[in-house]
C-alpha cells in the first residue's frame, strides 16, 4: 500500500518547530500578554529588518490588510480599483468591503495580471490598483510603477502568497504604496492562525494604518478616527518570530523539492510547468502545473492517494456578488487547467518522486 500523500497537512510539522512553538506558548502564558506587548514589537521589527521596509504593521489577517489599506489611501465609494480577475476572493472583497467598485482585468498565461491591458481599464474613477504575486510569482513592479505613477494611481501590492520572493534586490510588498500580507496557516511563513501584516515606507501612511488598525486610537481612549480592531493576536506574533527563524532554510528546501518537480515532469507534453519558479522573484509557495486533463488528473491522483488543490476553480468576476458580465478568457483557461501539487519543506524527496511517478502513469490522452 502507497504511502497517503496530502496536499498539505499541517500536523506534520517537524519535532524541532513544535517544541519550538510549544515553549513559545509555555513563555507566554507565564507572561499573561496577550494583546499587543513584546512579541507584537518583536515581529514587526523582524519583518522590518528582513524585508528591508520603514514600517511593518503587524495585523489580524490578509484581507484586513487589504482593507486597512485601502482606507489608508482614503478609497471609498465612487472609486474603482483595478484588481485581477484569478486571485483568492479577499483581492476583490476588500475593495467592495470599502465601498468601492473592483474593475477586473484579464491575466497572462502564468495569472499575474496582463500589464499590457491597463490602458482599457483606467478610468477618471481609477484610485488604485492590486497586483496580486500569484501562487508566489511577481508581478512586473518596475512595469507596473511607471505606469502608476505617470497615471497618478496608487499601487497596493498583495503579497499574501508570495513572502519571500525578491524581485532585483526588493522584496514583494515593498514595492507599492502599501504591501500587505497574510500569515495564513498554509502560507509559506504562517501563523498557527490568522494574522497579517501592513508594510509602507511613508510615515504619514504609516500613522494612519496604526491608528485604523486599533479602533481609530492614537493613544489609549482618543480616537480621532473611525477605526477596527484588526490587531494581531499576540500569540500569533510569537509563533512567528519563531517560525522566522526556520524560514530561510524551508525556502531552500522548496526550492529543492521544486528542481525535482521540475526535472521529473520535463518530457511530459501534456503539462505546462511553471518555469520561472526557480527565481529569486517566485517564493515558490504553489506548484502549480497545467493540462487540459486537469480534472481527470487530479481523480487519478486522489486514488492514487494523492492530494492536490485547484487555485482557483472560478474567477472572481464570474461569481455571484462580483458578476460584471464581461469576459476573461485568460483568467477563465487557468480556471480550468490549474492544479496544485503538494509542496511544503516536510516533504521528503522521495514523495515529490512518487508523485510526478503517479503522473507519468496517467494516460493523457493525445488531444489533436
Ligand atoms: C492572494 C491573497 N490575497 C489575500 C488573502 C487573504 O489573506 P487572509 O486569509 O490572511 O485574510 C490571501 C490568503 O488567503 C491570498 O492568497
Amino acid at each position: 500500500m502507497n504511502k497517503h500523500i496530502p496536499f498539505l497537512d499541517l500536523s506534520q510539522i517537524p519535532l524541532d518547530l513544535k517544541i519550538a512553538l510549544k515553549e513559545k506558548f509555555s513563555q507566554m502564558l507565564d507572561k499573561g500578554v496577550f494583546s499587543g506587548g513584546e512579541e507584537v514589537e518583536i515581529l514587526e521589527k523582524n519583518l522590518k529588518e528582513y524585508l528591508g521596509i520603514n514600517y511593518a504593521l503587524a495585523c489580524s489577517n490578509g484581507t484586513d490588510a487589504l482593507e486597512l489599506a485601502l482606507r489608508a489611501l482614503e478609497i471609498g465609494s465612487g472609486d474603482e480599483v483595478i484588481v485581477p480577475a484569478i486571485s483568492w476572493v479577499s483581492t476583490a472583497e476588500a475593495v467592495a468591503l470599502v465601498g468601492a467598485k473592483p474593475v477586473f482585468i484579464d491575466t497572462d498565461a502564468s495569472g499575474l495580471m496582463d500589464l499590457d491591458l491597463l490602458e482599457s481599464k483606467i478610468s477618471s474613477r481609477t484610485k488604485a490598483i492590486i497586483p496580486v504575486h500569484l501562487y508566489g510569482n511577481m508581478v512586473d513592479m518596475e512595469k507596473l510603477l511607471l505606469w502608476s505613477k505617470k497615471n497618478k494611481v496608487a499601487v497596493i501590492e498583495d503579497g499574501a502568497q508570495s513572502f519571500g520572493a525578491v524581485l532585483k534586490g526588493k522584496h514583494a510588498g515593498t514595492w507599492g504604496d502599501i504591501g500587505c500580507l497574510s500569515f495564513y496557516p498554509t502560507k509559506n511563513l504562517g501563523a498557527l492562525g490568522e494574522a497579517g501584516a501592513v508594510l509602507t515606507e511613508d510615515s504619514i501612511l504609516a500613522e494612519k494604518l496604526r491608528n485604523l488598525l486599533n479602533h481609530g486610537q492614537t493613544f489609549r481612549d482618543h480616537h480621532i478616527l473611525v477605526g477596527r480592531n484588526a490587531r494581531i493576536d499576540s500569540i500569533q506574533a510569537g509563533f512567528l518570530n519563531v517560525k522566522l527563524g526556520f524560514f530561510s532554510a524551508w525556502q531552500k528546501r522548496r526550492k529543492n523539492l521544486v528542481s525535482i518537480y521540475l526535472q521529473e515532469l520535463k518530457d511530459i507534453a501534456s503539462i505546462s510547468l511553471p518555469q520561472e519558479i526557480l527565481s529569486p522573484f517566485h517564493n515558490a509557495h504553489l506548484f502549480i502545473i497545467k493540462t487540459s486533463q486537469r480534472d481527470d488528473l487530479r481523480q487519478f491522483l486522489a486514488q492514487k492517494g494523492i492530494g492536490t488543490a485547484i487555485h482557483y476553480p472560478e474567477i472572481i468576476p464570474y461569481m455571484k456578488p462580483y458578476l460584471d458580465g464581461q469576459k476573461y478568457p485568460v483568467a477563465e483557461m487557468m480556471s480550468k487547467t490549474v492544479l496544485s501539487l503538494p509542496l511544503n519543506p516536510w516533504m521528503k524527496n522521495a514523495d515529490v518522486k512518487r508523485i510526478c511517478k503517479e503522473i507519468r502513469n496517467f494516460g493523457f490522452q493525445t488531444l489533436v
